[in-house]
């Protein structure tokens, strides 16, 4: 990576789900996390700027959502920046703060993920979800977010002959991984049954190929080098951050089966990192709908186009497999409250690479890679992560 090394020192997790707070409880919980977990201690008038990565708190606070961060994380006066790139608003916001930290602007930055899902009844929650689509072909003909992704899923098992056993496999190790995450929304295991036989949301995806609609936050403490080695012996570096855009529409794209922008983002993160694949030890992928992770370990490159199915299938990414692929329990049973998504995985990257994950630990983890992706793929982050 070019500029000044960054390295993560804290961070802090609300546990995901329907939760009784507001969207100002959630987002200090997370923050006081992130400071209590920084290992010497870290004044609040040392953070010097702040990113806060929301897609609108379901409409509670739209404009000027910044100042709300400044005043829960008790930074009032340091500048803060509202980052929305709908599902992976806090990916960006991530970045931001990287590239604030390696420019040699600033020392030590936090950054915030956040959204408050559930106060909003179903039927408006369906169109607030929508603005991240495209709206004249998408969200006004009635495509959800299930829908775009139902459609990726037939496109990928007409071509490669997908099982729909791979899909649910996705589920059932995504399921079991949650149950070991005390923060996640579903900590209950389930079956390759129940997930085949769950009420069809939008076909080929049942009711347990999906998200859920998640409230939560996440924060995430980031400081230059010589600045983390005073906060903390074990700081987690980030190797690089890649990330890219693509056209919203889907029809625009040149692929179905595809994501471009994760494609671009990967290329570029490991570049800048300048090592191989091979080293990473485990992947935070974007795993909105179980499709959605057999395209991330083929656009990463951890698999070949249409090679992911039989790698799910025979176990490689489960937890104890050659490639655990979301420990935390990801998107599927973890929960995805759009905005704080991003931030999420860096916090269960920084537990992972510091052998403080407990019961869902990856064995002798040294790097790890995350990839967020906003809505259908108009936008993508990926990070990678190293102890040294
Ligand atoms: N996975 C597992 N269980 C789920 C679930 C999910 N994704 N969503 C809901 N449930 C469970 C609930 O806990 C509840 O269980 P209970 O009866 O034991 O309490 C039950 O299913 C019904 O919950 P409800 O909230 O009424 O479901 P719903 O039909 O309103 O919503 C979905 C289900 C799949 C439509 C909704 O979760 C959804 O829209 N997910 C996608 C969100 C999204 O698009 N995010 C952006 C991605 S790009």
């Amino acid at each position: 990576m070019t500029g000044r090394r960054v390295a993560v020192v804290g961070a802090g997790h609300t546990r995901f789900g329907v939760r009784p707070e507001g969207p100002r409880e959630l987002m200090r919980t997370a923050v006081d996390g992130a400071f209590a977990s920084v290992d010497r201690g870290l004044e609040r008038s040392e953070v010097q700027e702040a990113f806060l990565g929301s897609l609108g708190f379901s409409g509670w606070q739209i404009g000027n959502a910044s100042a709300v961060l400044a005043e829960e994380a008790r930074i009032v006066g340091a500048p803060v920046t509202h980052v929305e790139n709908a599902c992976a608003s806090a990916g960006f916001a991530l970045r931001a703060g990287v590239a604030a930290i390696q420019s040699g602007m600033r020392d030590v930055v936090l950054v915030v993920g956040l959204e408050k899902m559930t106060d909003s009844p179903s039927t408006r929650r369906r169109y607030w979800l929508g603005v991240s689509g495209d709206t004249e072909w998408e969200r006004l003909a009635g495509l959800t977010f299930a829908g775009v992704y139902g459609l990726i899923a037939s496109r990928h098992m007409a071509e490669y002959g997908t099982p729909a056993e791979a899909l649910a496999e996705v589920a059932v190790k995504n399921h079991a991984n949650g149950a070991l995450n005390p923060n996640a929304q579903f900590q209950k295991p389930v079956t390759r049954e129940k997930v085949l036989e769950a009420p069809r949301v939008a076909d080929p995806l049942g009711l347990l190929d999906c998200c859920p609609v998640t409230d939560g936050s996440a924060a995430v403490l980031l400081a230059s080098e010589p600045v983390a080695r005073r906060l903390t012996d074990t700081p987690v570096f980030v190797a690089g951050a890649g990330a890219a855009s693509d056209s919203l529409a889907l029809q625009e794209r040149g692929s179905l089966t595809s994501l471009a922008a994760t494609r671009r983002a990967c290329d570029e993160a490991f570049r800048q990192a300048g090592f191989e694949r091979r080293s990473v030890s485990f992947l935070e992928v974007h795993d909105c709908f179980t499709i959605a992770e057999l395209l991330a370990l083929e656009d990463l490159g951890f698999a070949e186009p249409g090679g992911a199915a039989s790698m799910t299938l025979e176990g490689a990414t489960r937890l104890g497999g050659r490639l655990p692929v979301n420990p935390d329990g990801g998107l599927k049973a973890k929960g995805h409250p759009i905005g704080a998504t991003g931030a999420s995985q860096t916090y269960e990257v920084f537990q992972q690479l510091r052998a403080a994950a407990g019961r869902r630990q990856v064995a002798g983890a040294e790097r790890a890679l995350s990839h967020n992706v906003g809505g259908s793929g108009a936008s993508a982050t990926v990070t990678l992560f190293s102890v040294s």
